[in-house]
């Protein structure tokens, strides 16, 4: 196989595609404003060469921590409220979510977030071994058919690249309602020797993690009746 053709962008060779929403309704008045006057400050634009997550902040982050699909952004933003020395990096490719996003920051003053707009395995291959102390993946994007299966977030590739980004010892935390989601993690987690999954019996899995607010997803999903979710967290060992 050559380089080209191993490269976590490509699947068989192609570009990988990217098959979730960008664009909903339209955006109001003020969240337009907040594209025009917020959003070039903060988004993250890639250099051809690596990013080095701590360049990003004009603070000197104490820790630098990713969020990949922060949809309405309450976690990302509730991080970022009580974690002021922390640098957090959101990605995002709704401009809904970022919309929202933008109208927390602007809200509360959070000058420890930078926002990436597009497929977040594109940032996570810019990203140097071992800059993120923390990375989170909450209720990402379901996709039940079987033959969707392969559009899932989680895939070795995805995870390959989340273990060498994150520092050892630093914490991946997934959350999903979609049994068949978490099993499908679990199955591929287990085949990547960076990670270890610290959840000792399955009552620890249903426990939301220490602190948790439900996010709009999992607000949702309960609303609809799925009522039980799966709160996993793995190490990344050294
Ligand atoms: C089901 S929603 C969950 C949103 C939020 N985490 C929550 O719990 O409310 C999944 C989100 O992930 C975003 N997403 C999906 N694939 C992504 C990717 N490759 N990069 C960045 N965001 C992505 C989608 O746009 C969507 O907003």
């Amino acid at each position: 196989m050559t380089d080209k053709l191993r490269h976590p962008l490509t699947v068989n060779g192609e570009p990988r595609a990217f098959f979730g929403r960008r664009s909903g309704k339209r955006l109001h008045k003020g969240q337009d404003r907040l594209f025009r006057d917020k959003l070039p400050a903060l988004e993250i634009k890639l250099p051809s060469g690596p990013l080095d997550p701590r360049t990003l902040f004009q603070m000197p982050a104490m820790r630098i921590e990713l969020e990949i699909g922060y949809g309405g952004g309450e976690h990302l933003a509730r991080l970022a409220r009580s974690h002021r020395d922390t640098g957090f990096v959101g990605c995002e490719v709704f401009s809904g979510g970022v919309a929202k996003m933008l109208e927390a920051i602007d809200q509360n003053d959070l000058g420890n977030v930078r926002l990436f707009t597009d497929d977040a395995l594109k940032l996570l291959v810019k990203l140097p071994d071992a800059s993120l102390d923390a990375a989170y993946l909450l209720y990402p994007d379901p996709w039940p058919k079987t033959r969707h299966h392969k559009r899932r977030f989680v895939s070795p590739t995805t995870l390959a690249e989340l273990a060498r980004v994150l520092k050892p010892g630093a914490i991946f935390r997934f959350a999903t309602d979609i049994e068949d989601y978490a099993n499908w993690t679990l199955a591929h987690i287990l085949r990547e020797p960076r990670f270890r999954f610290l959840g000792a019996s399955p009552g620890e899995w249903h426990t939301p993690y220490p602190g948790w607010e439900p996010t709009r997803y999992e607000e949702k999903a309960r609303l609809e009746g799925r009522h039980v979710s799966f709160y996993f967290q793995f190490e990344r060992l050294a």
